[in-house]
């Protein structure tokens, strides 16, 4: 895949974030108008939270048909869904209380079942994988399920969903991986990923970062060199997709 992605840069966090919840929301109400139902995947860290919150907010609030919206997430912690590390609370705590229909497609990976039952992440990954294979969705030519949008945060690492720096991901085939906690980040949890071709496989791959912190590695994960096993987030530098960064994130990008 090539290409280069459409890179906006936006004043700050909240403009970054409304920026993108704006493309979000129109992807989702045309995949709704096109073909009766959206599909994306969230994402976890701190980035979706003020795109939860600008989604229940006006100018945006009354613009997606929630009951149409299938909500999937790129990777979750393996942590019950109430506790903090959890990438499904923002959703359930800023998004849900503003739009109370987006709970009823929503698809959260089962970590909570999995730990009363005793069981771990592959058994976590083989029930989301016959979740999203139920869904019956399209299929890219790399055999990958096309979904509408797939939002990513990129990691201090370079790494969007949970695909680390030097991960096996990169080559497996199955749509939903187990990955060992990572020693390298915290936090050392295991998790649950989507198969990074899901990524590049979507109608809409997006990636949204903000602040200095995310300055030096966003410099090279678009800079001259192409390593997508040392920067993953290069996974989404590619035509038809849109990062949306602020200044701070970007300050360090070669004009
Ligand atoms: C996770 C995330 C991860 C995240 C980035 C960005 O579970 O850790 O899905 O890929 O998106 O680390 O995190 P921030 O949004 O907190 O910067």
């Amino acid at each position: 895949m090539s290409g280069e992605p459409a890179v906006q840069v936006l004043a700050d966090p909240v403009a970054t974030a409304r920026a993108a919840a704006e493309a979000i929301a129109s992807a989702l109400r045309a995949a709704v108008e096109q073909r009766g139902r959206a599909d994306w995947a969230t994402t976890g860290g701190s980035t979706p939270i003020g795109i939860y919150r600008a989604l229940t907010e006006a100018p945006l609030r009354d613009d997606v048909p929630w009951e149409a919206v299938h909500t999937w997430w790129g990777d979750d912690r393996f942590v019950p869904r109430d506790d903090p590390l959890s990438n499904v609370l923002p959703f359930d705590e800023v998004l849900v209380p503003g739009q109370r229909s987006a709970l009823e497609q929503a698809h959260p990976m089962r970590m909570g079942a999995a730990i009363a039952r005793g069981a771990g992440t592959d058994w976590v990954a083989a029930e989301y994988e016959a979740e999203l294979r139920a869904a019956d969705l399209p299929t890219a030519g790399s055999g990958f399920p096309i979904l509408d949008v797939v939002l990513v945060g990129m990691g201090g690492d370079g790494h969007v969903l949970s695909v680390f720096p030097g991960s096996e991901l990169l080559a497996a085939a199955a749509w939903v991986v187990p990955v060992p906690a990572p020693a390298h980040i915290e936090p050392h949890v295991p998790r649950v990923s989507l198969n990074p071709g899901i990524l590049a496989a979507a109608r809409l791959p997006m990636v949204v970062a903000h602040g200095g912190s995310k300055a030096a590695i966003l410099a090279s994960v678009l800079g001259p060199e192409r390593d997508i096993r040392r920067w993953p987030a290069q996974l989404a530098r590619i035509g038809g997709a849109s990062w949306f960064l602020d200044r701070a994130a970007a300050a360090d990008i070669e004009a």
